[in-house]
């Protein structure tokens, strides 16, 4: 049945520092009418992602920011109400950008069909989805990690953290995951199986990191930037790689964020350090995402939901991402 209105969440203005409820109008619509080539889904989870707080910045990125006035952008995956095209009947799944709303009603072009029995529909949005792309792809291409290597990853309660750190384990590595605080890192090695836990709001990263990778880090996959890749990159094997995946410590404060003060480490010890964005890969994902279900079928990699509730939730709820609130990936359901 069609919807009857739309819940949104439209960007009210550029924050500065963390965003707050003045970032945001809330506000019940109606639903519009659907053109040729639409459809009309009802959202069912929304990925909330560290990135969000990037694309409220003016200026040049991987992608355009959101317009001011604009239904926030956002994954979500939901059941089709109403179609327009051939492409999608009533009943189907699907993934895509649905944004930060109730009801999605737009083109079908850049929507993907989920199959709902393969897996609960939130891990569509973890480790089936972008943040498990970027795992499986930061650290075989970009980490060329090799199997047996010491792996450790910064961020490592969250929803890319807790797959990388997984996926290496599965491979026989020794991986070191850092979190803040005692119950992530209890989670980190009790729930995702890594072999230690720093917890970087009470120990020395960097003398934790000596003393727990003596040979040095093989591949650091860093998710948060900071005092965190300078006590890695002190610690850097020869020949170690690492994955600029995210820097999260800096992202309310991107004018203040300051680069890496010992990167000549990477020269002696003959290093590299790069970049990546997950959607390089976009034509390789099927592959990950099938020998991921694989794993999870063969209860080999545990995929953790952090799932909050209610739209009008959504500035409190995504904030937590930066107070460090979630465990595992986190998804709002309207
Ligand atoms: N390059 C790409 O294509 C790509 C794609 C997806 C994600 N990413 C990046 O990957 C990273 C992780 O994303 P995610 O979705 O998996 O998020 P997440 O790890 O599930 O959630 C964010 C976590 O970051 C930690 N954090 C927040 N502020 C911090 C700080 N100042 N210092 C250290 N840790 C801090 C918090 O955990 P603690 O409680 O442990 O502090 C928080 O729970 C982010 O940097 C994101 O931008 C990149």
């Amino acid at each position: 049945m069609a919807a009857a209105f739309n819940s949104t969440v439209r960007l009210a203005q550029r924050p500065t520092g963390l965003p707050d409820a003045s970032t945001w109008a809330i506000a019940d619509e109606a639903v519009p009418a659907l053109g040729a080539h639409d459809v009309q889904v009802r959202v069912d989870y929304i990925s909330l992602d560290p990135a969000m707080r990037g694309w409220l910045n003016e200026g040049k990125s991987y992608i355009p920011p959101v317009e001011i006035g604009a239904v926030m952008r956002a994954g979500a995956v939901g059941e089709v109400l109403a179609s327009s095209t051939a492409a999608f009947s009533v009943g189907d799944f699907v993934y895509g950008s649905l944004g930060v709303q109730s009801v999605y009603t737009g083109a079908a072009k850049g929507l993907t069909k989920i199959d709902p029995t393969a897996a609960p529909l939130p891990n569509f949005l973890g480790g089936l989805g972008m943040p498990g792309m970027t795992a499986y792809f930061g650290l075989h291409n970009v980490g060329q990690y090799k199997d047996g290597e010491t792996v450790v990853v910064s961020g490592a309660a969250g929803a890319v953290g807790s797959v990388v750190g997984q996926i290496a384990k599965l491979k026989g590595s020794r991986v070191i995951g850092i979190a803040g605080g005692p119950e992530k890192c209890r989670a980190v090695v009790e729930n995702f199986g890594f072999d230690a836990c720093i917890d970087y709001k009470s120990e020395n990263v960097g003398k934790q990191l000596r003393a727990l990778c003596p040979k040095g880090i093989d591949v650091y996959f860093d998710n948060v930037g900071g005092e965190i890749l300078e006590a890695a990159i002190a610690n850097i094997a020869l020949r170690g790689r690492i994955v600029i995946c995210g820097a999260i410590s800096g992202y309310n404060d991107m004018a203040g964020m300051k680069g890496p003060r010992n990167y000549l480490n990477l020269l002696v010890m003959r290093a590299r350090m790069e970049g990546m964005v997950v959607f390089d890969y976009v034509e390789d994902y099927a592959t990950a995402q099938a020998q991921m279900l694989g794993w999870m079928q063969a209860g080999k990699m545990k995929l953790t939901e952090d799932v909050r509730s209610g739209l009008r939730n959504f500035p409190d709820v995504l904030n937590l991402l930066f107070t460090g609130g979630n465990t595992g990936k986190l998804v709002l359901k309207p």
